[in-house]
C-alpha cells in the first residue's frame, strides 16, 4: 500500500506522521515544492520509527511526482493555509491553481489513485477536483467531517465531563464556519442521547463551539490547526487501505442524495477500499434539513467563483 501525500507542511506531515503510526501502509512519499523540507521531514520521521515502532518507510521529495508513480492513496493538504481573522473561503484565489495542478500531476503517475482532499476550502476543492479531474466520484473524497465531528465529540466530553470514548456523534454539512451542522439529536453517551444530560442551552453552545473549532484554534496558534486534521486524515485513509467499511462524514459529490445535486457536501458515507462505497442516507428532520439547504448554498457561492 503506497500512500503520497502532497504538502509537507504541518498538516501534510501530520498526516504522515500519523499514518506511519498506523503501521498499515508500505510507503508513505511526502511532496513539497520547498527543496530539501520533505526529504527533511520524512527524514526527521523516520528517526521516529524504532521509537514508535513503525516499519512504514516515509520518503520525502521536492516537486518530483514520478515519485509517487502507482499511490493507491493520494492526500492533497498543499494550499496556504488560514491566518486568524480568515475565513476558510477565503483561501480559494490562491489554493485553487495549486489544487488542481497538484491534482493531474499526482493522477499523471497514478490513474487509479483515490484522491482525499484537504486543503481550504474543502468542499470547493473537492468540487474543483472532480470537475476538473474526471475521476469515478467515489474516487475523490473530502476531509472535513471526520475532523469537526472530533472536535464535536471533544466539545461533547467536555460538556458532559466525562470520557471521549463515551461519547459519538457526527457533524455534516460544509466545512465552514456557517455551514457544519453537528447532530446533536443523534448524539450519545454510550447510548443514551446526550439531551438526557445536556440543557438545550448547553448543547447549543457545544453546536457553536464545535463550529468555530477551526477558528479558535487559528487564533491561538496564529495559523490552521495541524494535529486533529493529520488525525482526521489518518483515519480516512487507514478506512480505506483497510477495507474497514466505516462510516464517516465525508465530503462526497452529491447526485440527488439529500435533495442535492452537482455539489460536494458532507454526509455519512461508508469507506472501503473502492474509496466511497456508499452514501448513507439518514433521516433528517425539518430543522436539519432546511441547514443542510443552507450550509449548500453557502458552499454554492464559493464553488462560483471557480473558473472552471
Ligand atoms: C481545520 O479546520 C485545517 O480546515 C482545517 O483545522
Amino acid at each position: 500500500m503506497k500512500i503520497t501525500v502532497v504538502g509537507a507542511g504541518a498538516v501534510g506531515a501530520s498526516c504522515a506522521e500519523y499514518i506511519a503510526i498506523k503501521d498499515f501502509a508500505s510507503e508513505v512519499v511526502l511532496l513539497d515544492i520547498k527543496e530539501g523540507y520533505a526529504e527533511g521531514k520524512a527524514m526527521d520521521l523516520m528517526q521516529t520509527a524504532s521509537l514508535n515502532g513503525f516499519d512504514t518507510k516515509i520518503t520525502g521529495v521536492t516537486n518530483d511526482y514520478s515519485k509517487t508513480a502507482n499511490s493507491d492513496i493520494c492526500v492533497i493538504t498543499s494550499g496556504i493555509p488560514r491566518k486568524p481573522g480568515m475565513t476558510r473561503e477565503e483561501l480559494i484565489g490562491i489554493n485553487a491553481g495549486i489544487v488542481k495542478n497538484v491534482s493531474s500531476s499526482l493522477i499523471e503517475h497514478s490513474p487509479n489513485t483515490i484522491i482525499v482532499v484537504v486543503s481550504n476550502p474543502m468542499d470547493t476543492m473537492t468540487y474543483l477536483v472532480h470537475k476538473s479531474t474526471n475521476l469515478p466520484k467515489h474516487r475523490i473524497i473530502g476531509m472535513g467531517g471526520a475532523l469537526d465531528s472530533a472536535r464535536f465529540k471533544y466539545r461533547l466530553a467536555e460538556a458532559i465531563g466525562g470520557p471521549i470514548s463515551d461519547v459519538d456523534g457526527m457533524v455534516i454539512g460544509g466545512h465552514s464556519d456557517t455551514g457544519m451542522i453537528p447532530l446533536t439529536r443523534l448524539a450519545t453517551r454510550n447510548g443514551v442521547p446526550v439531551s438526557e444530560f445536556l440543557s438545550d442551552e448547553r448543547l447549543n453552545q457545544v453546536k457553536e463551539d464545535t463550529k468555530v473549532g477551526g477558528a479558535t484554534l487559528t487564533k491561538l496558534l496564529g495559523t490552521s490547526a495541524w494535529y486533529a486534521p493529520g488525525a482526521a486524515v489518518s483515519g480516512l485513509v487507514q478506512a480505506i487501505a483497510c477495507d474497514q467499511k466505516k462510516v464517516y462524514p465525508c465530503s462526497a459529490l452529491l447526485d440527488g442524495e439529500y435533495g442535492l445535486n452537482d455539489i460536494c457536501l458532507g454526509v455519512p458515507v461508508i469507506l472501503g477500499k473502492n474509496g466511497i462505497e456508499e452514501i448513507v442516507k439518514i433521516n433528517l428532520n425539518d430543522a436539519e434539513v432546511a441547514s443542510m439547504k443552507e450550509s449548500a448554498e453557502g458552499v454554492q457561492k464559493v464553488n462560483n467563483l471557480l473558473e472552471l
